[in-house]
């Protein structure tokens, strides 16, 4: 092995944990040389209301995707996240709620999450929400989200949770693609001090002509706003809560029944509404956490991911609560009212696990070590990490100033469609490189090929695929098989394309290194150029928009925008800013350009594709090397763009 990086797992860390290195070795060849047997046995964490009579049943052939696992079996998530532990953990925290506020938390115990939900999932049977139906949930970081979901399962809705930050126009979209007929929402939502008008973003957004489904508004008081009230429409949550029955028996749901869709960004077209099924993702969801944090009973788990994200779904919420632990959901952000209030959280609630991205420690890091000057920091025990590659100063950072050089950072490789982590140390099991992702977690097969598909061996570099099934992954794109099919199995035949490139080192570790599509990763979101393109095409003045990601020391990547104006339209500093907040108003402020740049024209093929890679290096301020550009349309756009680029540099 390489040794000059590597950080070797401590003796005495590998004692206490769940797994070390003979027993990975043994469960990974065991989970890939007999999958079925494996996962038979895995799927015991799981109590299954009718036995599955297959374990698994699964086609990557381009001509026939299938992806089944458990067939047969019948289960329901929120029984499995709540009903179950009521016995021999009723009155333990399952959520511990911190506000943006400090000094104000609660905490839930299993019991009352219990009820809540039974409660809420007879009122939005009462609204008759029915199996099968999609439930729109747009709230902000309070416990009544949770409720919402497991709300959901526990009836056999189908939720689609869109992000607080996105804008009415992106809710719209979502809420039109789903069909949904109800949404839950908030008065308004609370990030660093800041309100958002939620239920007023959700009237907007229901303004839509095309918008005909819905019929029922349902909205938690959190701060107490005055908002607007449509009385045919809206329904106060607490009154719910009042007049439902506490009890409510969970729906004996198929395995293979849809449980969540979540909409995520692709390189081409609208986001895609990612659809997961109910006892692969569960299972797969619960795995994960417990092996990859090492989670052991009675540990504090924290992650720091909003519910609008996969993260927020799978390890926030349904795997942490499936395994019975304590999840902290905290509604602001690290850095308010300052840059030590990822520590105070920590400190006050004993945090033994964190989970948190790449660009929320470079925050930090941005300021030395004030992110935990005159904090203790000793509950913590294992560091997670998600959402983009982290580079080596970061996590050098995570592990000395915040982890004291004691705990183990798990950098976790993953993407919406995966449903789990596919590549991560185990804490107690793998030596740790900084950057890397390491190994496969169990069942998983990850391969690189290169342009053509050829599987390539060794120390290495290539497109990121994945040769079989794990039970996690999303079985489609929600109204839209031939998408899915489209987007992941058909660039590389027989495998599933994650759209990420790696190298894998001679340890066989893995080293991600970035998307190889046209999909920017901005403080871990994932964004497509299409979508920022679309949104700018969009303004009356904008003939036509190209975007790139360029390096940003915090975000990792940011937004870099050429816009070509009509014709007769002048370039102003107040167009650019117009600009830049009409992003903002079409999909969020995630999305607002970090840079506009205008240009007389786009370099273009005579076929008329756009030169990406021309644009990047321009951004970047590398003038060399552009390659070929005889085969432009028009060649001379280039020394335009460089020309103005370094006009406003
Ligand atoms: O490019 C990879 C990057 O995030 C993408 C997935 O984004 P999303 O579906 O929004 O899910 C994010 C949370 C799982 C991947 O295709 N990515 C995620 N985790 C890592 C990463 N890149 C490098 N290292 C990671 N640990």
């Amino acid at each position: 092995m390489t040794t000059e990086t590597l950080h070797p797992v401590s003796p005495e860390f590998a004692a206490k944990a769940l797994i070390n290195e003979q027993r990975y070795q043994q469960m990974y060849q065991a989970s890939v040389s007999d999958p079925e047997a494996f996962w038979a046995e895995q799927a015991k964490r799981i109590d299954w209301m009718k036995p599955f009579s297959k374990v698994k049943q699964t086609s990557f052939d381009d001509h026939n995707v299938d992806i089944k696992w458990f067939l047969d079996g019948h289960l329901n998530v929120s029984a499995n996240c709540l009903d179950r532990h009521l016995e021999t953990r009723g009155d333990q925290t399952a959520i511990i709620w911190e506000a943006d506020e400090p000094g104000q938390s609660k905490h839930i115990t299993y019991r009352q999450l219990h009820e809540q939900v039974c409660r809420f999932a007879n009122a939005l049977k009462h609204q008759g929400v029915a199996q099968g139906d999609v439930v729109t949930i747009y709230m902000p970081m309070i416990p009544e989200a949770a409720v919402a979901m497991l709300a959901c399962t526990r009836i056999g809705a189908i939720h689609s949770v869109v992000f607080g930050g996105f804008s009415p126009e992106a809710l719209a979209g979502r809420i039109l693609d789903g069909r949904s007929n109800v949404v839950i929402t908030a008065d308004e939502g609370v990030r660093a001090g800041r309100k958002t008008g939620l239920k007023a973003n959700v009237d907007e957004a229901l303004t839509h002509p095309e918008i005909k489904t819905v019929d029922k508004v349902i909205v938690v008081r959190h701060t107490g706003a005055d908002i607007a009230w449509h009385d045919h429409r809206d329904l106060d949550y607490a009154e719910l809560m009042a007049a439902a029955d506490a009890e409510c028996a969970p729906e004996p749901m198929d395995s293979e029944d849809p449980l969540f869709i979540l909409y995520t960004s692709g390189s081409t077209g609208k986001p895609k509404g990612i659809l997961h099924t109910t006892g692969g993702y569960l299972l797969y969801a619960s795995l994960t956490h417990q092996y990859v944090f090492d989670y052991q009973d009675g540990d504090v788990y924290w992650c720091t991911a909003d519910i609008g994200w996969v993260t927020g779904h799978s390890y926030l919420i349904y795997g942490p609560l499936a395994n019975g632990a304590t999840t902290l959901m905290f509604e602001g952000v690290p850095n308010y009212p300052d840059v030590t209030r990822m520590a105070q959280v920590i400190d006050s609630h004993k945090v033994n696990i964190l989970y948190t991205a790449p660009t929320a420690i470079r925050s930090m890091m941005a300021l030395g070590d004030a992110a935990m000057r005159g904090a203790d920091g000793s509950s913590l025990r294992v560091l997670g990490s998600v959402g983009e590659p982290i580079n080596p100063e970061a996590w050098n950072w995570y592990h000395q100033t915040v982890g004291k050089g004691n705990c183990p950072i798990v950098d976790t490789w993953w993407q919406t469609e995966t449903g789990g982590i596919l590549i991560t140390p185990l804490p107690g099991a793998t030596a740790l490189k900084p950057g890397s992702a390491t190994r496969p977690f169990f069942g998983v097969q990850p391969a690189l090929v290169d342009n053509e598909g050829q599987v390539l061996e060794g120390a290495t570099e290539g497109n990121l695929v994945l040769l079989d099934s794990w039970p996690g992954q999303s079985r489609s794109i929600f109204g839209d098989h031939d998408r899915f099919v489209e987007t992941y199995f058909k660039t590389f035949k027989g495998t599933y394309f994650t759209g990420d490139g790696a190298r894998r080192d001679e340890d066989g570790y893995y080293w991600i290194t970035g998307r190889v599509d046209d999909v920017l990763n901005v403080s871990g979101h994932r964004m497509g150029t299409a979508e920022i393109e679309s949104a700018l095409v969009a303004h009356k003045q904008v003939a036509e928009a190209a975007v790139v990601g360029i390096a940003h020391d915090i975000k990792g990547q940011g937004i870099y925008v050429y816009v070509t104006l009509n014709s007769g339209v002048e370039p102003s500093e107040a167009l650019r800013l117009e600009l830049k907040n009409w992003v903002r108003r079409e999909i969020g402020p995630i999305a607002s350009p970090d840079c506009i740049q205008w240009a007389p024209g786009l370099p273009k093929t005579r076929s008329g594709k756009i030169m990406r890679r021309i644009l990047r290096k321009i951004a970047a301020s590398e003038y060399e090397g552009l390659g070929d550009i005889s085969t432009l349309a028009d060649p001379s756009v280039v020394e335009q763009l460089i020309n103005e680029h370094k006009a406003m540099m």
